[in-house]
């Protein structure tokens, strides 16, 4: 195939069942039935319906590149009919991401977060797809970062020659809405003196320099800025291709060993433990976190998802690797947990809760109107 093949992530929680746990398998079941109409029509190539938590992440391939009108009208149909399901059975917070009614071809503003990238399909592409609930896009940039700039985690970076060249993170400011190009190795002591305030600075895609194209692609549609006022963290997905000058599948998942505090969990507005599990074992089960984070791994087969199915499968039944579902996962997850619990100790003071500034949640400013007339100068 000559053509560049798309990758497109869409998701959304559009409600679930149990306050915010996940999705009812009938919406599930709904995107499905609403993708395979799209991929009859064309529209897409192949498709993988998942969950991480209480969110909805459509996969997609297809060759009409990026923000295209009819991928994102498919996705963004898939949970409206996801939504009216979720309506008619009283799912908690049904269609809590969908926030207009008048769509216009883009998901991007609109509640869902997308995640997409174009590129020449290799003579073998290993596929990996993070997902995360109960966080923010600056929760990638940590493990991006030692991925993709530091020789530490990624021995490719030193003794590989293409990773060797390094690597262009484009990085966003989710607040002002601006964007820069910077390059690893010779930027990588600026980059982090940016990415080091989550707050503000999201990787949002990185691209190799030896010409193999886009590395990873992150959604950072900030969900509070675009609605104007706090609606939900994104919980944001994260799309890599791995192998042959590029880092290894080992060396994406390898600073997922330590244990990571993220914003986000609880009301979006405490810091938790990232905790990477498989989708299975993805519904928030301690105070509504802690925040979860999955990989699943895709090869693609001429712009079709190719898992451990047999090869006679039906078009749309995958099964991918979940490769935080092992046992060598069990002491992050108990560190994830043990962390989690040291920062609920400190109920809600800070660190345990965001900068105010961060908050989903606050009663700061009604507490502030009722004390007007209490509140005096220091001496
Ligand atoms: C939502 C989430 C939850 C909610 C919390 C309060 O995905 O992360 O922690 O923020 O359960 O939800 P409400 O305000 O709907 O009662
Ligand atoms: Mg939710
Ligand atoms: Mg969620």
């Amino acid at each position: 195939m000559s053509e560049k093949i798309t990758v497109s992530v869409i998701k959304a929680d559009v409600g679930s069942v149990v306050g915010h746990s996940r999705p009812h398998p009938s919406m599930m079941d709904k995107c499905r039935e609403m993708l395979t109409d799209g991929q009859k029509q064309g529209i897409i190539e192949d498709f993988y319906v998942t969950r991480v938590g209480d969110d909805i992440n459509l996969l997609m391939t297809h060759y009409k590149g990026e923000n295209h009108k009819d991928v994102h009208g498919l996705a963004w149909n898939a949970f409206m009919e996801a939504t009216k399901l979720a309506k008619k059975m009283k799912m908690y917070a049904a269609g809590q991401d969908l926030l207009t009614d008048a769509f216009s071809g883009n998901v991007k503003g609109a509640g869902p977060g997308s995640a997409e990238m174009e590129f020449a399909e290799r003579a073998s592409e290993p596929m990996l797809f993070f997902m995360a609930d109960k966080t923010e896009p600056a929760a990638y940039s940590l493990p991006l970062s030692r991925i993709f700039l530091d020789p530490f985690t990624t021995t490719g970076l030193v003794i590989d020659a293409r990773a060797k060249k390094g690597f262009d993170v484009e990085i966003h400011d989710v607040k002002d809405s601006k964007k820069v190009v910077m390059s690893s190795p010779e930027e990588t002591l600026s980059i982090l003196s940016l990415l080091g305030d989550t707050t503000r600075y999201a990787i949002k895609r990185i691209t190799s320099r030896s010409g193999i194209g886009p590395a990873a692609v992150v959604s950072t549609d900030k969900l509070n800025m675009t609605a104007g006022k706090y609606v939900g963290k994104d919980d944001p997905v994260c799309i890599c291709r791995s192998q042959s000058g590029l880092p290894a599948v080992g060396e994406f998942l390898q600073p997922f060993m330590n244990t990571m505090l993220v914003a986000g969990w609880m009301r979006g507005s405490h810091v938790g433990a990232l905790y990477p599990c498989s989708v299975d074992n993805s519904d928030p089960t301690y105070f509504d976190g802690p925040p979860r984070i999955c990989c699943i791994g895709f090869q693609l087969n001429d712009g079709r998802f190719q898992g451990i199915e047999p090869m006679d499968s039906k078009p749309g039944i995958h099964q991918p690797i979940d490769f935080f579902e092992g046992q060598v996962w069990d002491h992050v997850r108990s560190n994830a947990v043990k962390a989690s619990k040291m920062m609920r100790g400190h109920g809600p003071f800070m660190p345990a809760i965001l900068s105010p500034e961060e908050m989903e949640y606050t009663s700061r400013p009604e507490v502030l109107k009722e004390l007007t007339k209490r509140l005096e100068k220091l001496d």
